[in-house]
């Protein structure tokens, strides 16, 4: 069993959009998943589930639903994940004791990131001009602690990704800034980058239905689709690509 986290200290970076996507676009894939959600204010994950059952069960559609697991005690709810897959877990966009255990029972952090050096300092802050790390953010140092702390319970490796999120399709120039000053950084605070995902409205629009790019199909319709729908699914098989949880043939896009 494998736990992902999803983490970012800001809000709206895109951990729940993520998180979804992640989880249903492995459930595709076949694999058994469980979901929990540690944003106990905001609760997008949770509701997504929900929101999912019941679309499932009104339109009568064959679509594969996660463990759903509650609460807030984390060991407990691994426990009860043994004989899955992967379990999927969302965050709040703040530091609170239950995030930083998350962080720690990970194999695997994903920390969307929006495509702007606002969002840049929650990883560290570097010099202007020479792009030097200044100073890790307080969440890398979470992180690393994180990483720490686990090789020293469990002696197992954590494995960080920066993924950046809602990439705007015609901007060069900032995304070659970000990319640039993104690879000083991830040589000093370790973590790996993704190619990221783009900012579509798809991805936001199946969010009240439950459902994801990766569901659409015969009997599974709620909006017409387009051809943004097929990029959208390749840019997730290039996500899960990339994270290492699938290797071979792009299952995901053979729904249709
Ligand atoms: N790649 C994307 N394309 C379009 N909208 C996105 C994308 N990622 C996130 N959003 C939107 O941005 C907002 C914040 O995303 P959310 O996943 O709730 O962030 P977080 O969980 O980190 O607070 C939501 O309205 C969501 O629909
Ligand atoms: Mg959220």
């Amino acid at each position: 069993m494998a736990v992902i986290v999803v983490g970012n200290e800001k809000g709206g970076a895109g951990k729940s959009t993520v998180a979804v996507h992640l989880s249903v676009a492995l459930l595709h894939e076949g694999a058994k998943v469980a979901v929990l959600d540690l944003d106990q204010r905001q609760q997008s994950t949770a509701h997504f589930f929900v929101s999912r059952e019941r679309w499932v069960a009104a339109n009568q559609a064959a679509l594969p639903q996660p463990q759903r697991l509650a609460g807030d005690d984390v060991d407990a709810a691994l426990a009860a994940a043994q004989d899955c897959d992967y379990v999927i877990i969302d965050t709040p966009g703040a530091d609170t004791e239950l995030s930083r255990l998350a962080h720690r029972r990970a194999d695997l952090i994903v920390t969307p990131m929006n495509d702007s050096f606002v969002d840049f300092e929650v990883l560290g802050v570097v010099d202007p001009l020479t792009l030097d790390l200044q100073r890790a953010s307080h969440y890398s140092e979470l992180v690393w602690e994180a990483r720490k702390l686990k090789a020293a319970e469990r002696g197992r490796p954590l494995d960080w990704v920066v993924l950046r999120n809602r990439l705007a399709s015609v901007d060069p120039r900032n995304r070659r800034r970000v990319d640039e000053r993104l690879k000083a950084l991830a040589r000093r605070v370790g973590f790996r980058t993704l190619a990221g995902l783009r900012d579509r409205v798809i991805y936001r629009e199946l969010f009240p239905f439950g459902l994801t790019v990766s569901d659409l199909g015969p009997g599974v319709r709620p909006v017409p689709v387009s051809i943004g729908h097929v990029a959208a699914r390749q840019e997730l098989r290039v996500l899960l690509t990339e994270l290492g949880v699938v290797q071979g043939p792009a299952t995901i896009l053979a729904a249709e």
